[in-house]
């Protein structure tokens, strides 16, 4: 049942009801920002900002805030492109490899800039926090200082992030944005080692290989080593598009699938998570399982480059791990919730063209949009719903605001009330969002230190 499903991650608030239900028990917060449980005898108070201060919160709460309004766990944003920020929407205009000749690699050879880049990746950690994604998992460009300062910006502004510099030491289209197989490597144990001298609390590297089609096979094989070595996460991109899998199949004949190139050097492993998968055979689909590698599905992406519809139904049956990104800038949009909207859609799309398709549900992209996410980056010790010990990231929500979809449905079963609610939110914008929290601080609205 639903309650099943969310028992212990979603959240809701009714006249009946407490604010938080967690196994039955009410939830708090402590002062390091952690979900705890309620313990006996707790002092209960009716003050909504003492949440913060290590006081619990207490079903008295109920009638303190409308009932339109709840709190639901923090989004997650398994793949983003930070520069690409800067022109989002052109992916409408032209497939994958030709977008990324014409627009991606002229602009993203702007972020050399530090002032540029200062620009943009404050706009793009700003609009994605205000879109409730309180974890994000950037791209940024092969300039190790800017890709430094988009960890800086998202540790000022409280979001959780894992930051990559972009590898890439092949690039017949753009000779000047590229590097040499030794740069790439140097810069990037330069990367890692700045950005963790840095000591940011929720801001961590990530091994970034563009894709296949832009790297060498001795800069895989030094990427999976570099990632092996410090223990640390890795990204890429892999089976997008129908042409980009015929260039791999080209460009690395020795190798039996678009999959096995990476895994073959070490790229695969439970920290990995590679974008789209369109494409991938049931085989490669069982090597991620068996790596622990997963996927992030960006169907506005895939739309809007007409790459491919991913089958995630299939992905799922085969207990891969995978989550939603907007992969801005193929995806023209930076909210978590177009892409729940458009996953959903993905799948309607794979049910007009077989009917006997079973259809993504709500639910099921509520969990992609949020828990799913979290295990896809392997971030689930530490935030995906409000179980007792991960950090408390959340946004209150208020479906009633404009915005949000007219309630004309009166519910009066509690188990269709947290249907419509799920419907409700994913139904909603930034403008439904009223507060944000990552590990119990709330970074949404901005204060004046960060309005700038
Ligand atoms: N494959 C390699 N680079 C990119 C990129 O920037 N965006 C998308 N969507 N796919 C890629
Ligand atoms: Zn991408």
């Amino acid at each position: 049942t639903i309650e099943q499903v969310y028992r212990g991650t979603f959240v809701h608030s009714t006249p009946q009801t407490p604010l938080l239900i967690l196994e039955d028990a009410l939830l708090g917060v402590n002062t390091h920002g952690t979900i705890s449980q309620r313990q006996k005898n707790v002092v209960s108070t009716h003050c909504y900002t003492k949440l913060l201060c290590g006081v619990y919160l207490n079903s008295s709460l109920c009638g303190f805030l409308p009932c339109s309004e709840f709190f639901m766990p923090g989004m997650v944003d398994t793949h983003i492109h930070a520069p690409q920020y800067s022109y989002a929407g052109t992916a409408l205009d032209l497939p994958l490899l030709q977008w990324l000749n014409k627009y991606t690699f002229p602009v993203e050879a702007h972020f050399a800039d530090l002032k540029f880049a200062q620009q943009i990746y404050n706009q793009v950690v700003k609009r994605t926090l205000r879109n409730g994604t309180t974890t994000a998992c950037y791209f940024a460009t092969i300039h190790t200082d800017a890709s430094l300062l988009l960890g800086q910006i998202a540790n000022d502004l409280g979001q959780r992030a894992l930051v990559g510099k972009v590898c890439m030491d092949r690039n017949d289209s753009a000779k000047t944005y590229k590097e040499t197989s030794q740069e790439s490597q140097e810069e990037t144990l330069r990367f890692i080692k700045e950005l963790l001298e840095k000591k940011y609390p929720r801001v961590s590297p990530v091994v970034t290989p563009r894709f296949a089609l832009s790297c060498t096979e001795p800069l895989l094989g030094q990427l999976g080593a570099i990632a092996k070595n410090n223990n640390i996460h890795i990204q890429s991109h892999i089976s997008e598009t129908v042409d980009e899998v015929n260039v791999v199949k080209e460009l690395f004949p020795d190798s039996k699938s678009y999959t096995d190139v990476y895994n073959k050097h070490n790229l695969l492993t439970d920290k990995t998570v590679m974008a789209h998968g369109c494409y991938l055979s049931d085989e490669e689909l069982t090597l991620f399982r068996q790596t622990g590698a997963s996927l992030a599905h960006c169907p506005n992406s895939n739309v809007s480059l007409c790459s491919g519809l991913l089958d995630v139904r299939n992905v799922l049956k085969h207990k891969v791990k995978i989550g939603l990104g907007t992969d801005v800038a193929g995806g023209y949009s930076a909210s978590i919730l177009d892409a729940a909207r458009r996953a959903l859609e993905t799948s309607k799309v794979l049910t007009i063209q077989n009917p006997g398709y079973k259809t993504l549900t709500f639910e099921e992209v509520f969990r992609l949009a949020t828990l799913g996410g979290s295990q896809a980056l392997s971030l689930d010790k530490q935030t995906g719903n409000f179980e007792v010990g991960k950090d408390f990231d959340a946004l209150r929500v208020n479906v009633a605001a404009p915005g949000g979809p007219i309630d004309l449905i009166k519910d009066e079963h509690p188990k269709v009330g947290i249907w419509t609610l799920i419907i409700k939110i994913v139904n909603s914008d930034d403008r439904n969002i009223v507060e944000v929290f990552v590990a119990g601080k709330k970074v949404v609205p901005f204060t004046e230190k960060t309005q700038e």
